[in-house]
């Protein structure tokens, strides 16, 4: 029996036809789209794809062998036969926002579940399980988790390439007839191959993700009639996934959603699992990094302490260098036991120091590496991923141990947990610095898929043992961020470039994807250590301010003056913070002429930060427009600007007293022409904050 099904995600709509025989297929996506009357009986030629028989190519994971001739989204086979795949017998259940799909091909004997959430936020997120219900054993070759398709014409990709220290750089292209395929083999998400894009062709922009943490296709397939299929899933080792009779494989989670605020939506009210349901305001973070390395004084760093709180920061996080005999990064990963040569008396006098000082105090792990010079990897030498034969490569002087083996994994939690529960935790930085090769399990396999569900499995377990700890994805900056890791972590460091100049472009990426309050964003010293720019304090403070905010100097080489400014930065942050980091009408525009404008509108109160990053082209800023309620019928005024005096090139009377707050306009005004304000030097911004006018109502 065929039938059709819609589905609805806010205005993202879905409608499936499903055939007596065959993939479902895709009979409308995008904005608000409906089923059209007349499936099944589309009066389509009989001749679709040149075959006698119609087989329809817009269907969600289609199979190769019988009639589509396009990128296959599902394959596998036993030992060379069963190669085909071929389901029937639809058939569809349906429980709150979750429509699970399931059917059998009796020849090859697999069972195929599509389980597609339909959430009130506007993301359709779809995975797909296939079952070996056969006798033999079943390898799969490549198991999409979704499918999705795009109307016909030309088509704009708007995705992000990067590297360590650059993530999240904005790039654009016209997709032309074939496929465009992007491959990620590093292990983890990457900082250079993004699983992150929008998609726009006829009347649709529509933003894909895939939340997995390991290697993944994304492929755009233009279809025999100019449509394009957007499939999205795991990539695999050759034999990696070999299913067992009786054995599922179940793919990742693949998420569809109109624009930036859906993705955002998704995350706060449905993927991240805080510490007691809900998420505090975010904690003004100290993190000893860039201020020490692994020079750990326990004295100098109680110090640091004090003066951190004297700054008003909320979270104290220990980095790199505590366990070991860390002193540089050639030794020392996989020994979790606090080195005593720093740390004669351990890491309580510290660790309660800081908690005494009311902030929270956070410590580092990387524990899914360890170095060759380690007691872990003198005792264990059979526990890193390895071929035998192959010779092990290094990056950064260390290895990957393999946590699909569950002594190592119950090591690893045992070595954590001894950590945190010895000592006052909050917080785990959770560091993965490099990428896997050579990814083989203990019986020569590729686990390189099995490896990413191990990580999910430690961090699930930690969190559970520790429900009151967050955790931070971290890996070399930006290496591991997507909805796979997010479900176990709450905060990603977002880059290890805390150049603010940088910053600015990075965070505007990585802003189109999450929300701000999940992104870190640190003030670090000036010269800055990946790039040696000197920046000021203030521009340093406005480009991190609106996100997970951070401080990552030593607090004690500041000069009274400095310390006096970043507190007020800090004090700003917090007082601003119930506003930046709450859901709704936050804003990002795109840049004009190297000026970034960001942040949010709420009724009584609208802050907008401005920052000039390379010096201008034009003669003269355009006036600043904002994407605000020109329905508001109050005035408004400029009721307060940080710094006072920002570093504009020249500034005219008119703008002085209307960055003053003598001048008062509308909301309409501010939306359609604009403030006209002066422009900004290079490498400087400013935070303005705007106020209606008490009783200052437009008439008539
Ligand atoms: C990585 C992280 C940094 C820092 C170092 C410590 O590079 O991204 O923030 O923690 O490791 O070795």
């Amino acid at each position: 029996m065929t039938q059709v099904l819609t589905l609805r995600a806010a205005a993202l709509g879905l409608a499936l036809g499903l055939p007596e025989r065959g993939m479902p297929e895709i009979l409308a996506f995008g904005r608000d789209a409906a089923a059209p009357e007349f499936w099944p009986e589309a009066p389509r030629s009989s001749r679709i794809n040149g075959m006698d028989e119609a087989v329809p190519s817009a269907v969600l994971l289609p199979t190769g062998g019988l009639g589509f001739f396009g990128w296959p989204a599902i394959s596998g086979h036993r030992e060379g036969r069963d190669f085909l795949l071929d389901f029937t017998g639809w058939s569809v259940t349906t429980e709150g926002e979750e429509t699970v799909l399931e059917a059998r091909d009796p020849v090859a004997e697999i069972g195929i579940r599509i389980t597609i959430s339909a959430s009130p936020t506007g993301l359709l997120s779809m995975r797909t399980a296939l079952t070996n219900q056969g006798a033999a054993p079943y390898t799969i070759d490549r198991l999409m988790a979704a499918s999705f398709v795009l109307p016909a014409g030309e088509a704009r990709l708007d995705y992000f390439t990067g590297m360590w220290g650059r993530e999240f750089q904005s790039r654009s292209t016209l997709l032309s007839d074939g496929l465009w395929l992007q491959e990620s083999r590093r292990g983890r998400t990457s900082h250079d191959r993004f699983p992150f894009f929008f998609l726009a062709a006829g009347e649709e922009r529509i933003g894909f993700h895939l939340g997995w943490s390991g290697n993944h296709v994304i492929a755009i397939d233009r279809l025999d009639d100019g449509r394009r299929l957007v499939h999205l899933g795991a990539l695999f080792e050759p034999g990696e996934i070999r299913l067992a009779p009786g054995e599922t494989h179940e793919s990742p989670v693949a998420h569809a959603g109109l624009d930036s605020a859906a993705f955002h939506a998704f995350v706060r009210e449905e993927l991240m699992d805080w510490p007691g349901g809900a998420m505090r305001p975010r904690p003004v973070t100290l993190n000893t990094w860039e201020g020490n390395y692994f020079d750990h004084r326990p004295e100098d760093l109680m110090a640091q302490a004090d003066a951190a709180a004297d700054l008003g920061i909320e979270r104290f996080v220990l980095d790199d260098g505590w366990f070991g005999r860390r002193d540089d990064d050639t030794s020392s990963l996989g020994d979790w036991f606090i080195d005593r040569r720093k740390y004669p008396d351990g890491l309580k006098p510290l660790a309660d120091h800081v908690v005494a000082r009311g902030m929270e105090f956070g410590i580092w792990f990387e524990p899914e590496m360890v170095n060759p010079r380690s007691e872990l990897h003198a005792a264990h030498p059979d526990w890193v991923l390895q071929v035998k034969g192959r010779p092990l490569l290094l990056s950064r002087n260390q290895l990957v141990l393999d946590l699909t083996r569950q002594d190592v994994s119950d090591h690893l939690f045992s070595s954590l947990a001894a950590v945190l529960s010895d000592l006052p935790v909050s917080y785990v930085k959770w560091d993965m610095n490099r990428d896997l090769t050579h990814a083989g399990g203990a019986d020569g396999r590729a686990v390189t898929t099995a490896q990413t569900r191990a990580v999910y499995r430690l961090m699930a377990r930690i969190r559970q043992a520790f429900p009151h700890v967050e955790i931070e994805s971290c890996a070399s900056g930006g290496g591991r961020i997507d909805f796979g890791v997010l479900r176990h972590t709450h905060r990603v460091w977002t880059s290890d470039c805390t150049d603010a100049l940088e910053r600015l472009e990075i965070q505007r990426g990585a802003r189109r994807f999450l929300p701000p309050e999940i992104l870190g964003a640190h003030i670090s010293a000036s010269p800055n250590h990946q790039t040696h720019r000197r920046l000021t304090l203030s521009f340093r403070a406005v480009v991190a301010l609106a996100y997970h905010l951070g401080v990552e100097l030593n607090p004690l080489t500041l000069s009274g003056d400095e310390r006096a400014e970043l507190k007020s930065w800090i004090e700003t942050h917090k007082r601003l913070r119930p506003l930046l980091h709450a859901p709704g009408r936050q804003f990002l525009l795109e840049p004009v002429d190297g000026r970034h404008v960001w942040g949010a509108a709420a009724d009584e109160r609208i802050v907008a930060f401005v920052a000039q990053g390379p010096q201008m082209v034009g003669e003269q800023p355009p006036p600043l427009t904002l994407p605000v309620d020109a329905g508001d019928k109050r005035r408004w005024r400029v009721a307060a600007i940080h710094p006072a005096k920002p570093d504009f090139i020249r500034i005219s009377e008119g703008q002085e007293r209307l960055l003053s707050g003598e001048l008062t306009f509308s909301l309409a005004a501010l939306r359609q022409a604009g403030l006209p304000l002066p422009m900004l030097r290079p490498e400087s911004g400013l935070l303005l904050e705007l106020e209606p006018v008490e009783g200052g109502h437009i008439h008539g």
